[in-house]
C-alpha cells in the first residue's frame, strides 16, 4: 500500500483535526537498517534510523510537515526559521507544497552547500547574517512577537510532535524500544521529540524506553559544559549551536532515561563518518556521524554494555555535504587520457592476479 505520509499514518497521536491540510511529501517511513560490520566490531546489535532517507534528505521533515499544516489551518502566509541548513531547506520545501512564503535566516558561509541549494531550489527567500545559528534564532523569535510570520524552529511544538513519528517507526520495526538510542544534539530538539515519542507509545502500549544519549559537538558542547557558548565551532555544521533552544529538554530526557548528554570531537565525529560510508555503505552528514561517534565513545568507556540493542540515529543525508566529502577523500580521481589502452593498463595494473 502507499505510503501516506506522516499526518495520514500517525493522524491518531498527532494534532491533526478536519481543519488540518494533510500535506505531504511521503515523508517517514525511513529505513532502520541493521549494520552488520559494526556491530561484531563493536560488540552490540547496532541499527541505524536512516531519516537522511525522508524527502529532503534529513529529519527535519518529520516536523515541518506538521508544523506547515498548523500554520496553514491558522491562516498564515508566511512562515520563516532561523537554521544551519536542514531546517530551512525542509521548511522551504513544505512552504512550496502548501503554497506559504518562506523566509529563512542562515549563518553566512556555514551552511553545507547542498542545504543551500536546496532553499534556493525550493524559492526560499535567504537572509544570510554575519553572525551564527544562535544569532539567528533569537531575530526570528524576536519578529515573531511582532508580526505575523509563523516561527517554525523546533520552539514551534508542532515540530516536536511531527519529530516523534520516528521513535514511533523504530519501535514498530522492532517490536519494543532499543536499550540504548544514540543521537546528535544541536539545538536539542530532536532529542526532545525522540524521548516524547518513546514516553507516549510506551504509555500506550508497553513497548519499553531506551536510554538516551546524546552528542554535542565538542566545540559546541553547551549543555555538557553548561554554560553558553558564544562563538560555537565544529566541522559538523549543522550542530554549530552554542545555546540550544531545548537545553532544559534534553537534559530531562537524559536524566530521566539513565542517559547522558556528551560530546565527540570533530576527528571521532569525522572517523565515525568514514566508517559508515567505507564500512557499511552508509552516507551520513558529519551532524549525523556523531551519533556512532558517540557510540563508539561510550562503548570504550564501559558506559554502553557490549551486547546492548542500540539505535544510532542518522539525522541528514551525506550529499548534503559534498565539500566535506571532497576535503576528506584520502584518494582523488586518476585523470587519464581518452585512450582504451591506458585506461585498461591502469586499472589492471592495480589489481592482482
Ligand atoms: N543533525 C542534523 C543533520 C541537523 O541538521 C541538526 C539540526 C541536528 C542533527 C541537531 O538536531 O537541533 O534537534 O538537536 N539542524 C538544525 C537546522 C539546527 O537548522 O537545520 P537538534
Amino acid at each position: 500500500m502507499l505510503w501516506r505520509g506522516l499526518l495520514e499514518e500517525y493522524k491518531e497521536y498527532l494534532p491533526v483535526n478536519e481543519n488540518t491540510p494533510l500535506i505531504s511529501l511521503q515523508e517517514g517511513n525511513t529505513p532502520l537498517l541493521p549494520l552488520k560490520h559494526l556491530s561484531e566490531k563493536l560488540g552490540v546489535e547496532l541499527y541505524v534510523k536512516y531519516d537522511g532517507a525522508n524527502p529532503t534528505g534529513s529529519f527535519k521533515d518529520r516536523g515541518m510537515v506538521m508544523a506547515v499544516a498548523k500554520a496553514k489551518e491558522d491562516g498564515a502566509e508566511a512562515i520563516m526559521c532561523a537554521s544551519t541548513g536542514n531546517t530551512s531547506a525542509a521548511a522551504a520545501a513544505y512552504a512550496a507544497q502548501a503554497k506559504l512564503r518562506c523566509l529563512v535566516v542562515i549563518p553566512d558561509g556555514k551552511i553545507a552547500m547542498g542545504k543551500l541549494a536546496q532553499a534556493v531550489a525550493y524559492g526560499a527567500e535567504i537572509i544570510s547574517i554575519e553572525g551564527n545559528f544562535d544569532n539567528a534564532l533569537t531575530m526570528v523569535r524576536n519578529l515573531a512577537k511582532q508580526s505575523p510570520i509563523t516561527l517554525v524552529n523546533s520552539v514551534n511544538p508542532y515540530r516536536i510532535e511531527g519529530q516523534k513519528t520516528a521513535a514511533f517507526e523504530i519501535v514498530d520495526a522492532l517490536g519494543a524500544a532499543p536499550d540504548v538510542l544514540t543521537i546528535p544534539v544541536g539545538n536539542a530538539g530532536n532529542i526532545t521529540a525522540y524521548w516524547k515519542g518513546f514516553k507516549e507509545y510506551n504509555d500506550k502500549k508497553q513497548t519499553g524506553l531506551p536510554e538516551m544519549r546524546g552528542f554535542e559537538a565538542e566545540g559546541a558542547a553547551a549543555i555538557v559544559r553548561n554554560e553558553i557558548i558564544d562563538a560555537p565551532e565544529t566541522i559538523a555544521t549543522a550542530i554549530r549551536i552554542g545555546n540550544p533552544a531545548s537545553w532544559d529538554k534534553a537534559v530531562a530526557a537524559a536524566n530521566e532515561s539513565n542517559g547522558k548528554i556528551d560530546f565527540v570531537t570533530d576527528e571521532e565525529i569525522l572517523a565515525a563518518y568514514k566508517l559508515l560510508a567505507s564500512e557499511e555503505g552508509v552516507f551520513a552528514e558529519p551532524a549525523s556521524a556523531a551519533s556512532v561517534a558517540g557510540l563508539i565513545k561510550q562503548i570504550e568507556s564501559g558506559e554502553i554494555k557490549k551486547g546492548s540493542r542500540v539505535v544510532s540515529v542518522l539525522t541528514g543525508n551525506g550529499l548534503k555535504d559534498p565539500n566535506t566529502a571532497i576535503d576528506l577523500a584520502p584518494v582523488k580521481p586518476v585523470v587519464l587520457p581518452n585512450e582504451e589502452q591506458t585506461v585498461f593498463d591502469h586499472m589492471l595494473g592495480r589489481v592482482k592476479s
